[in-house]
Parts: structure tokens; sequence; C-alpha cells
């Protein structure tokens, strides 16, 4: 299987392996079980995150098909597009963004987007994908060659650096010899739920995985009621996507993919008391900061799930730390 991952196209664009340590001051404090951190913060893309990994292979294959533009989508706070606009910046293509909402001061992520050179295009309302495949009509008719990039790189390709990432998770446990932890992430487009679960059972991986979900999948056209089952089934077909991208006689289903909805709190990119404690909590015990939407809401999970007993006693708990640090100043009002 490690074969058939090298033989995707890949760029090199993350610095790998990220840092597997342990957190102890935080782990003596909180009093639940050892508590390890994957730092995917600091996978060195624009201040680094979970979608370099996506892109060493989105951006690649962009790239082998002759593309010279490409095409994303986001929230005004997009990680996800601050990192595709760095990765086009190396790879020499144009970076179009499609945010939604309305045009705001450039701070945080939108700053960076603008550093890095990327078009911000605004759109009101859940038209974002109608946006994307309109630009691309728009440029093509131009005479470029967009690619358009799904929102938070989540389609089959994209999943497959999770995959890659999981087998290097599984080197680091032997090499550093620790047991499979319990890994705790955030999800929201899936993909790297994808690609941690279809690459837990490829590499071998004993432990169990629990996501955070921190939205619920941003389609209108989706009732409340069956978002969750519409959105584990949309995460089981990326990640049998990847397994066929990868020759791999795997099947997974939604039962497959753990999910927490019960941190989502006033609704995705709200700040609350939740991730206010977990930043402040982390960056004050091991001097590392997480970010307000992301992975400060799921570390806030965590440690309310370990205080609530839902961790066994004999588990180790891995925070999977995807990056969205480059986000707190925009949330300066409501962190302080
Ligand atoms: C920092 C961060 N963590 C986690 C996620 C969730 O990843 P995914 O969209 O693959 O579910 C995102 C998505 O934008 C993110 O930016």
């Amino acid at each position: 299987m490690r074969q058939m991952l090298d033989k995707l196209p890949r760029i090199s664009l993350a610095n790998l392996p990220t840092p597997l340590a342990d957190l102890p001051r935080l782990s003596q404090q909180y009093g639940g079980p050892p508590l390890a951190i994957k730092r995917d913060d600091l996978t060195g893309l624009a201040t680094g995150g979970n979608k370099t990994r996506k892109l060493e292979f989105l951006i690649a294959d962009a790239v082998a098909r002759g593309c010279d533009t490409v095409i994303t989508a986001g929230g005004p706070q997009s990680n996800h597009c601050r990192q595709t606009a760095a990765a086009a910046a190396i790879a020499g293509l144009d970076c179009q963004l499609v945010l939604g909402g309305e045009p705001r001061p450039p701070l945080g992520n939108l700053l960076l987007d603008e550093l890095l050179g990327a078009t911000v295009h605004w759109t009101a309302g859940p038209n974002r994908n109608a946006r994307m495949q309109e630009l691309a009509a728009e440029l093509t008719a131009q005479g470029r060659r967009p690619d358009v990039i799904p929102v938070g790189g989540s389609n089959a390709l994209g999943a497959i650096g999770y995959v890659a990432a999981m087998f290097e998770l599984v080197e680091q446990l032997v090499e550093q010899c620790r047991g499979a932890p319990h890994i705790v992430f955030p999800t929201s487009s899936g993909g790297t739920q994808a690609g941690i679960v279809l690459g837990a059972r490829l590499a071998g991986f004993a432990g169990r995985i629990t996501a955070i979900s921190v939205d619920q999948v941003p389609d209108e056209q989706i009732p409340a009621e069956r978002a969750d089952e519409r959105f584990l089934a949309q995460v089981a077909a990326v990640a049998n996507g990847a397994a066929q991208l990868l020759g791999a006689d795997v099947t997974l289903s939604p039962a497959d993919f753990a999910t927490n909805y019960g941190y989502l709190g006033a609704g995705y990119g709200v700040v609350g008391d939740l991730e206010r404690d977990a930043i402040r909590r982390l960056a004050r015990s091991e001097g590392v900061l997480v970010g307000p939407v992301y992975s400060g809401r799921a570390l806030g999970a965590l440690l309310d799930l370990a205080a609530g007993g839902y961790f066994a006693a004999d588990e180790s708990v891995l925070f999977w730390h995807t990056g969205d640090e480059s986000a707190l100043h925009a949330y300066a009002d409501e962190l302080t």
C-alpha cells in the first residue's frame, strides 16, 4: 500500500514528519489520561495546518493536468484558502478564492490571502460551489486553464494526504515506543477524517478515533435532522474514493466514522467559553497556540470529554492539531 501511495503525483509543501510530542503540563493539570499532540500546525506552509497535506496531492494533480490557475472556496477566515494560496504561489499557479459573506477588513487569514497574491471573490449565501464553476467558465473563456479544488480540499485525492499522515503517525508511534492512542481532531468538510480513518485501516492502526464536528454540512438543501447521515455518507464516499485511487480493497461505511456533534456551540466560527478556555489552557501550560474555529473547539471538546470520563483509564489521548492559529487575530474581540 505504501508503494501505491508513493506512486501518486505529489509536490513537497510540508515539513514532514510533523512532531509528535507529549503535553506533560496540560496532562498533569487536567487529570485525564496522558495527552500527546501531533503538530500539523507546524507543516510550515504559510503558518501551516492540515490542508498542506491534502494540497501536496491536489496541486501536483493540477500541475500534471497543465492547469495554470486554482480556484477554491471557504469562509472569510478559511485556512484551506490561505494554504491553497501559498501552495499555488510555490507551484507558479494563479489562485482565485471564493469567500462566503460580505467584504471585510483584512485580518488574520484574509490578510494572508492578499499577501500571498490570491484574488478574492465575495459571494453571499450558500452558492460558493456555483460561483466557483461560474468563475472557472469565465477563466476558460479567457483561454486560462483553471482547476476547481472543492471546499476544504475534501475529495478522494485530498484525503490521500491524511492516509499518508496515518502511515507517518504509525511509524512515529513505533519509533517512540508508544502504544496506539485515542486520536481526537476537528472535522468540517470531512476530508481529513476520511483520510485518517482510511489510513488507520491501511496502516494497521489499532487505536480509537473521534472526530469533533465544528459545524454541520453547510448545505441548505439538507434537512437538519438528516445532516449527520448525509455528512457521514459523504465522508465514507471520499474515503472509498481514496481507497480506489490506492487500489486498496477496503470499503468503509458511515458507521466507521465516530463523530461527536456535542460541541457545535452557537455555530461555526462562533467563539465561546469552550474555545476561549482551551486556547488559554494550552498556551499557558505548553506554549502552543490553537486556533479559534477548529483546533480550539476540538481541544475544548477533548478536555471536556476527558473530564466526563469518556477516555478509558488505560488509553493515551492524541490531540491532532490541525493549525488555525493564524485566524486568532481576526477574533481578538471574542478572545479578550
Ligand atoms: C484548521 C482546520 N482544522 C480542521 C479542519 C477540518 O478539516 P476537513 O475540512 O478536512 O474536515 C479545517 C478545515 O478547514 C481547518 O482549517
